[in-house]
This record gives structure tokens, C-alpha cells and sequence, in this order.
């Protein structure tokens, strides 16, 4: 923030946005999801697997609803209850560390729940998307984005999600919605993502090249590796390796 010129005093959402979205095609990709959304101001949101708070902060200002955010990683939930402290947004966004596999939240409480760029590292799928149904109310929306797995598989590595393969567990489209299927979600409506997060991709590695990276953007975050991760990821989607897909479905009213 400093090297970028933000006094902490005086940070807003927009000056933390190039950072604190940490997926493929970072705030852009937050906007366009909440886009498809309806959500009011008494509304009470998850965001599962939150990284450094962007999104949810992003929703509790943008639809003025309360958001509750919860990641495994006690590093990134440290700085996002620093970045929410700083924007003065902890009335409105409480963060928590915890596991989506097992959400420590009571029953059908949620008017909606996200998960952005989280499920590539999650071995149990069918409990994951168990829980998020579980803790949302009848009628509640969950919205999910992610790398699927692509036509022809064997993803290159490293890749943003892992560097060797370790701790990858992707699924095709037509699994994830099998299984959100399977759990009770209804309404299922599967976006193919992959040409936007091919052209981010390559505007990134352009900038890369070019040598005039900003201060502040996700490559901060990208460590080990970045540039090979960000190169990986445009290859695995040109070449049917990977289908990055956004997914919105409903908890039966
Ligand atoms: C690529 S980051 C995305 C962060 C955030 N969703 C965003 O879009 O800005 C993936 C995040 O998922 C978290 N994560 C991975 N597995 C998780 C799990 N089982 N439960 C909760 N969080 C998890 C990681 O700690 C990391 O913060």
C-alpha cells in the first residue's frame, strides 16, 4: 500500500480491489458474479473460503447485507480482519477461521452463500457443497467459480491452485453438478468462463512481459513460481485441460 501510494488511514474498497480478490480475473469476476445475484439489505451472506475478505466486503457495501466470511488458511484470515478493520466494515463483515468441509455455523441461517476459486483444493466435494446446503435457508442461492476439470485433463503444473498437482482435486462441470445435484441444489445454471479467464490471463502475462506490473495486484500473492502458474493456467485452458466454469444454484424454497 505504501509502494502504491495508499496512505492506511485512508484506504477504500477500490484501493484495495487490484489485491484483495484473489481468482482469475480478480474484482472484475466479483462484480460480474454479484451482477447475477439478488440480494437486499437484511440479507445474510457466506462467502466459504473468503482469502482476504475483497468479496465480502464487496457485497456488504455494494447490497448493504451483513457477510460472514470463513477460511481454512489463519494467515489470510488475519489480514482480512486487518483489511476489514481498516475500511471500518466489521459491523457489516465478520470473518472466522474454519473449514468448509465442516462449517461451524447452525442450520439453514444464510440468505446465500459464495465460494470463489475455492474448490480446486478441496478433497471432499460432495461434503463441501453438503455443508453449504445445510447452513442456507430455503430459497437461498449458492454461486460457485472455479477451474473444472477440462475435456482432456492432466492440467500443467504449477498451477494458481497447486504446484505440483498435490492438494488439486478438480472436477469436471459435469461432475460438480451432479453432485450439487445430489445434495438437493436445484436451478443449476453452469457459465463457461474460460475465454474471459483466458484473455485476463494473457493481458497479465502481456503486462508481465512488458515489465510495467502495478504495485499492487494478485501476482503479490501468486508466490512460488507466479509467472509459470499464470502461463500454466492460460495453456491448461487452450488446450482443454481445464473449463473454468461459474456455477449459481438455488436451496429449494
Ligand atoms: C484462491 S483463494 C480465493 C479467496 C477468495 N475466495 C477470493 O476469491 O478472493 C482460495 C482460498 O480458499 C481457502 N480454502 C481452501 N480450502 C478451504 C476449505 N476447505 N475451507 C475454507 N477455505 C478454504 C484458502 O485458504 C484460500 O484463502
Amino acid at each position: 500500500m505504501r509502494k502504491a501510494g495508499k496512505p492506511l488511514d485512508q484506504l477504500t474498497l477500490p484501493d484495495l480491489a487490484p489485491v484483495d480478490h484473489y481468482h482469475a480475473r480478480g474484482f472484475q469476476a466479483t462484480v460480474e458474479l454479484a451482477d447475477r445475484l439478488t440480494i437486499g439489505p437484511d440479507d445474510h451472506i457466506l462467502d466459504i473460503g473468503c482469502g482476504l475478505g475483497g468479496p465480502a466486503r464487496y457485497f456488504a457495501i455494494r447490497f448493504g447485507c451483513k457477510v460472514s466470511g470463513i477460511d481454512i488458511t489463519p494467515p489470510f484470515v488475519d489480514a482480512a480482519r486487518k483489511l476489514t478493520a481498516l475500511l471500518h466494515l466489521e459491523s457489516q463483515v465478520e470473518i472466522a477461521q474454519g473449514d468448509g468441509q465442516h462449517l461451524p455455523y447452525a442450520g439453514g441461517v444464510f440468505d446465500g452463500a459464495l465460494t470463489q476459486h475455492v474448490t480446486m483444493n478441496v478433497a471432499d466435494r460432495p461434503g463441501f457443497f453438503r455443508e453449504a446446503y445445510r447452513i442456507l435457508k430455503p430459497g437461498a442461492f449458492f454461486a460457485l467459480t472455479e477451474h473444472g476439470m477440462g475435456p482432456n485433463a492432466n492440467p500443467h503444473y504449477p498451477a494458481p491452485w497447486s504446484l505440483d498437482g498435490g492438494g488439486s482435486f478438480l472436477a469436471t462441470p459435469s461432475e460438480s453438478r451432479v453432485f450439487l445435484d445430489a445434495v438437493g441444489f436445484r436451478d443449476i445454471v453452469v457459465e463457461n468462463t474460460g475465454e474471459k479467464y483466458l484473455a485476463a490471463y494473457k493481458q497479465g502475462m502481456a503486462l508481465a512481459a512488458s515489465g510495467a506490473m502495478p504495485a499492487l495486484g494478485i501476482h503479490m500473492l501468486a508466490g512460488e513460481r507466479g509467472a509459470e502458474k499464470m502461463r500454466n493456467a492460460a495453456r491448461n485452458i487452450e488446450e482443454g485441460r481445464t473449463q473454468p466454469v461459474q456455477v449459481i444454484c438455488r436451496k429449494p424454497a
